[in-house]
């Protein structure tokens, strides 16, 4: 079997963020949401994998290739957004004739796929969908199971749900799958999409399952979606620590901190958080569920329930909540008169005061 991680997009949702970076590479937990995907592959057992990449291709690459997988890893590009089954069409020269798994590299599975995939393995079925129970089927890609448990329609975003089994962005398929995505059209948005493919194997009496996901499952579209997963993934954090806590500075709970990083002047880390490498925490406090990337400085503030990218400094003397900053970016007091909010902030981003 191989995989298929889709890292391509223009991930508009995450604006201003996706200007400068790759979905897919914005960290949950300080570790990009897309190697939560590599390794739930390269956990089921399958070791050859393609990464579609689109814009900011580079940076994919380039982030991938920093750490040494247990897999052989290929990049496919797409050259724009054509939609999911798109990605299918042009990996079949590295598909090879393969069944593979097709993981979306912004999605987050607490349980993994180790499971689906042997259970995938094991059926004969033509291809497998991932689905989980949700309280708002009308806001996602819904399946209707016939009494044996098989796929018998998706519709996506239905006024009228025929259940409340929402798709999972994990999906298992053998070859036939080609032919499936040769003979559709694209949708109202001009997309190839899965789902058509899929109803297309379904139609042609090819047999789906669906195997049900127990844990939590997140697509990180959204900017509230991407904290939402740092606080699942920081609930099963354990605590370590490779840096140094000075001036009766205090760690509670569970905290991770990274080599080289001091915590100063009577700093309080509250866990669940992680805190990276070469950082400076100085007289602030940084409460539960909050993630501080490599080589930032937290001065004189308090942060909570938030994500702090690499090489960020923060000097505010107040409280920074629920909050996702990205790289380098700098955040202080001014006393510089007129006195005011004095903002340097790029398209699409969202500031609450
Ligand atoms: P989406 O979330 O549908 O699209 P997006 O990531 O571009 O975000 P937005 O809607 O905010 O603009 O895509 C789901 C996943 O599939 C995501 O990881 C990106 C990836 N993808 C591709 O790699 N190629 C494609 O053609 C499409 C449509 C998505």
């Amino acid at each position: 079997m191989k995989g298929l991680v889709l890292s391509g997009g223009y991930g508009t949702r995450l604006r201003p963020l996706t200007y400068s970076q790759q979905k897919q590479l914005i960290p949950v937990a300080n570790k990009p949401i897309l190697f939560y995907a590599i390794e739930d592959i390269i956990a089921a057992n399958v070791h050859d994998i393609g990464i579609i990449v689109g814009p900011n291709r580079d940076q994919v690459e380039k982030t991938v290739q920093s750490r040494d997988w247990d897999a052989n890893i290929e990049f496919i590009y797409q050259d724009a957004p054509r939609g999911l089954a798109h990605t299918v069409l042009i990996s079949e020269k590295f598909l090879d004739g393969e069944p593979f798994v097709m993981y979306l590299g912004d999605n987050l599975l607490c349980d993994g796929i180790v499971d689906h995939a042997n259970r995938f393995r094991s059926s004969g079925a033509d291809a497998s969908i991932l689905l989980t129970e949700v309280s708002n089927p009308e806001r996602f890609g819904v399946a209707e199971l016939n009494e044996c448990g098989e796929v018998v329609r998706l519709v996506e975003k239905p006024k009228v749900p025929p259940s409340n089994l929402a798709l999972v962005g994990v999906y298992l398929f053998k070859p036939i799958i080609f032919d499936a995505v040769k003979n559709i059209n694209p949708s109202w948005r001009n997309e190839l999409e899965i789902t058509d493919a899929i109803q297309w194997l379904v139609e042609n009496g090819y047999h789906v399952q669906a195997s049900v996901v127990k844990g939590w499952w997140k697509d990180t579209g959204m900017p509230e979606d991407i904290l939402s997963a740092n606080n699942l993934i920081l609930d099963e954090i354990e605590a370590s620590c490779s840096g140094a806590v000075m001036d009766e500075s205090v760690v509670q709970g569970r905290v991770e901190i990274g080599q080289g990083t001091i915590l100063e002047n009577g700093s309080v880390i509250r866990g669940p958080a992680i805190i990276g490498r070469e950082c400076k925490i100085s007289n602030s406090y940084i409460g539960p569920y909050t993630s501080i990337g490599d080589g930032c400085e937290i001065l004189d503030s308090e942060i909570e329930g938030s994500i702090v990218m690499d090489g960020t400094r923060i000097d505010l003397r107040r409280k920074i909540v629920d909050s996702l900053i990205g790289a380098n970016v700098r955040i202080s007091e001014s006393s510089k008169k007129p006195h005011g909010y004095r903002f340097v902030i790029g398209d699409s981003s969202e500031v609450k005061v």
